[in-house]
């Protein structure tokens, strides 16, 4: 389809903010935090299980050898994006976009309790200004799955005593960058960092406890209440919410059975959380993905067209998951997360265009949308998947550092440049 076929500037204000999203652990290479001990630990045997992971996967015959690989389960220097950022926000501007989704490392800016680097809050802040300087809207995020050793040592948000540590983190970095950044994220997808963390035993610390699990997801709303008005107290212009996984559930089937447990599941994904915290939201960050189908109490789906990463892609789907949360949340929405990991950008166009039309559709049916932000800028580090599933509108070349932006890329800068009228 071509750009003008699109009509892509249906609906969309010239405040809309249109980017790509990032975050430091899987971007800037050079981290010391809780993944970086897990990586190196775990390296091997991730290698060896490649097979075991992966091989139903429809890409299987494309990633086995990066899979099999202890490297690729090691995020090391990746594209050095701490150094080399000045580039990368040559391609957000070569795209035409207005915004960028970043998160600072913990990590770096306390790396012992108490103790503040200051060359890494001087970074960070060089960092946002020359954002600001190109015109490009910065949206950062405290917690994006990393965090400091001192604080995980400490058992990190298993505990309610830790919060405090957190929101002193907040405080400090939100006061050093002052007004530069006005859209702060505190958490990202704090259930999939429970989840993954305390019962799917994925990612650090690798434990399976329920109660662990619902002891961190209450810390984490707990977390962002508290970050939430310490950051509100600083100025009340700062406008703070959470990046809020929410993926799509539609009934397979007309039974009853399937349209309650959809009912069930839609709830528990989105509103257990949610409404915790929504009152402490200036507005709704939302990570859309993929969509469920439900027969009877299990998911099951169609698995038609498959991402490298074996997601069911249903782009279009977007525009329900708007729907519902304008309806019960009736808070203004950023969509802070929203991709694919597409290697060989097969899909990645198709899936841009079908989500440029949801949105006009969410937006026509009254959603105030204010922005969308792609995941991710370039290919990074996938968690505990590594660094073969490839997430970038630019590719990257790990062993040279090179960025180049795929086709799909190229086209959505178009479409971004005729929406945008730049
Ligand atoms: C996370 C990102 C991740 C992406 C793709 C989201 O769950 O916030 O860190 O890379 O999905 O899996």
């Amino acid at each position: 389809m071509s750009v003008d076929e699109l009509r892509p500037n249906q609906g969309f204000s010239k405040h809309f903010l249109w980017g790509a999203a990032t975050a430091a652990h899987q971007v800037e290479g050079g981290t010391h935090n809780q993944w970086t001990v897990w990586e190196l630990e775990n390296a091997k045997v991730r290698a060896a299980q490649a097979q075991y992971h992966y091989n139903d996967y429809a890409s299987w015959e494309r990633i086995k050898v990066a899979a099999k690989d202890p490297d690729n389960y090691v995020s090391g220097n990746l594209a050095d994006h701490y150094n080399r950022y000045e580039e990368d926000f040559a391609l957000l501007k070569q795209m035409n976009m207005n915004a960028f989704r970043f998160s600072v490392e913990w990590s770096r800016i306390e790396p012992s309790e108490g103790v503040w680097d200051v060359a890494a809050i001087k970074h960070y802040r060089q960092y946002v200004e020359s954002l600001k300087k190109k015109g490009i809207e910065p949206v950062m995020t405290l917690f994006h799955f990393s965090l400091p050793i001192w604080f995980t040592d400490k058992g990190g948000f298993e505990h309610r005593r830790n919060v405090a540590y957190f929101t002193r983190f907040a405080e400090k970095i939100v006061r050093e960058l002052g007004t530069n950044v006005r859209l702060i994220i505190t958490i990202n997808e704090p259930e999939v960092y429970a989840t993954e963390s305390y019962y799917h035993q994925n990612w650090p610390p690798a434990l399976r406890s329920k109660y662990k699990w619902w002891r961190v997801v209450n810390n984490m709303a707990h977390a962002h209440r508290q970050a939430a008005k310490a950051i509100h107290s600083l100025n009340r212009r700062y406008k703070v919410s959470i990046a809020k996984n929410s993926n799509f559930f539609y009934p397979g089937d007309d039974a009853w059975v399937s349209r309650l447990s959809t009912a069930i599941m839609q709830y528990a994904q989105d509103d257990y959380f949610l409404k915790k915290v929504a009152r402490q939201c200036d507005f709704l960050g939302v990570n859309y993905y993929f969509s469920n189908r439900v027969y009877g109490y299990r998911i099951h789906n169609p698995d038609q067209r498959m991402s490298d990463v074996q997601w069911d892609m249903h782009p279009a789907d977007i525009q329900y998951v708007l729907e519902r949360l304008d309806r019960k949340y009736k808070l203004p929405i950023i969509i802070t997360e929203n991709g694919l990991a597409d290697a060989e950008d097969t899909h990645r166009q198709w899936w841009l265009k079908e989500t440029i039309v949801g949105m006009q559709k969410a937006m026509r049916h009254g959603v105030e949308l204010q922005g969308y932000l792609h995941w991710s800028l370039m290919d990074n580090f996938e968690w505990a998947e590594g660094k073969w599933p490839r997430f970038g509108l630019a590719s990257v070349d790990y062993n040279t550092g090179q960025r180049s932006l795929r086709p799909s890329a190229r086209w959505f800068g178009r479409v971004l440049k005729k929406i945008r009228g730049v």
